[in-house]
């Protein structure tokens, strides 16, 4: 399988692209202006949300399958750039879904939880979006645009954690670099539900479901929810800090520019169907994101960069 990773150098991407290589899949994969310089697979580097970068960028690829994982994934900026928002989590998704449907090749998207409202929580994949933010709206418009150019593509609205390059990028790096540092009273936020993934159990689950030639939308979460403030406190466990470090807080009184959803708890009831098992814990990801910090993952991926680092 000659797989595309667009948005490779992500928190997602990266450890997509460690997973494929693990599979023996054959990796190409795309960033906008990091240089993975030292990755073992060829990387192409330009803006996507160009037609005409990516029109080169698919004939450089070749792909017999693309997993996009390239978007604007943070939810204040695109709160201040709605348009780039646009271009990004609507415009490539689309433009990408007609190519992959033109070309027969398979196309795995990702989404988000953050399409839903999260005032009443466990939503099943028929269940109505009514994203609050920038963020999430133009996430549900990318869902319905890949789905309309391409209807036997699979949509995975998901949320996960890992290790990313800058060390910065995931909620569970945040919290671990705090207790590292020997803060106390880091804030958690009681009232946010969210169940994520490790970034590389989710890239497995998604995996299957490509082996499988699952498609339409799917819900690839992890099979129990925590509010953030448990997130930070299990993880302070697994660690060996203090889970007393952690204070519980509301996200309402934490100055955010977009407005975040409470209970963002998705049911994983079809993906269980279709794959006949359960997708692992937080519990689980956290002991494997632990187990990969021991044996020096964390390095080895970060050592695909190259010296420029724009982002
Ligand atoms: N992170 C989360 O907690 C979370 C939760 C739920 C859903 N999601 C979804 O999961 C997916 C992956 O998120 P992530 O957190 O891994 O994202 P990320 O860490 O912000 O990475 C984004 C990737 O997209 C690339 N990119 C950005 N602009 C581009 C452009 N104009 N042209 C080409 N590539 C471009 C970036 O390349 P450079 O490095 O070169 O800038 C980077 O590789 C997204 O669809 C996101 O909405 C994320």
């Amino acid at each position: 399988m000659r797989l595309w990773i667009t948005g490779v150098s992500g928190l997602l991407g990266l450890h997509t692209a460690w997973e494929a290589l693990n599979r023996g899949w054959e990796v190409v994969g795309s960033t906008f202006r990091t240089d993975l310089a030292h990755a073992p697979f060829p990387v192409f580097r330009g803006d996507l949300s160009d037609p005409a970068v990516l029109a080169r960028a698919w004939a450089w690829a070749r792909p017999q399958a693309v997993i996009n994982t390239a978007a604007l994934a943070q939810v204040d900026v695109c709160e201040a750039q709605p348009e780039m928002a646009r271009r990004l989590n609507v415009e490539l998704p689309r433009a990408l879904a007609r190519l992959a449907a033109r070309d027969r090749v398979l196309l795995v998207h990702i989404s988000t939880d953050a399409v839903f409202d999260g005032k009443r929580g466990d939503y099943a994949e028929f269940d109505t979006p009514n994203p609050l933010s920038t963020y999430g709206r133009t996430k549900l418009e990318g869902e319905y645009a890949v789905l309309e150019e391409n209807p036997t593509a699979l949509v995975a609205r998901v949320n996960f954690f890992g290790w990313s390059l800058s060390g910065q990028r995931s909620l569970a790096e945040w919290f671990l670099n705090q207790l590292a540092a020997g803060r106390r009273e880091i804030p958690g936020f009681s009232d946010v539900w969210f169940c994520p993934l490790l970034a590389n159990h989710l890239a497995r689950l998604l995996f299957a479901l490509l082996e499988r030639k699952a498609w339409g939308l799917y819900h690839v979460v992890a099979s129990q929810c925590w509010t953030k403030y448990e997130f930070g406190r299990a993880l302070a466990r697994v660690f060996g800090y203090d889970p007393n470090a952690i204070r519980p807080v509301s996200v309402e009184e934490a100055g955010l520019v977009a407005r975040r959803a409470h209970r963002l708890t998705l049911r994983a009831e079809k993906l269980i169907q279709t794959l006949g098992v359960a997708p692992p814990t937080p519990e689980e990801g956290l002991q494997a994101f632990r187990f990969q910090h021991r044996w020096g993952y964390p390095t080895q991926v970060r050592a695909w960069k190259g010296r420029e680092m724009h982002s």
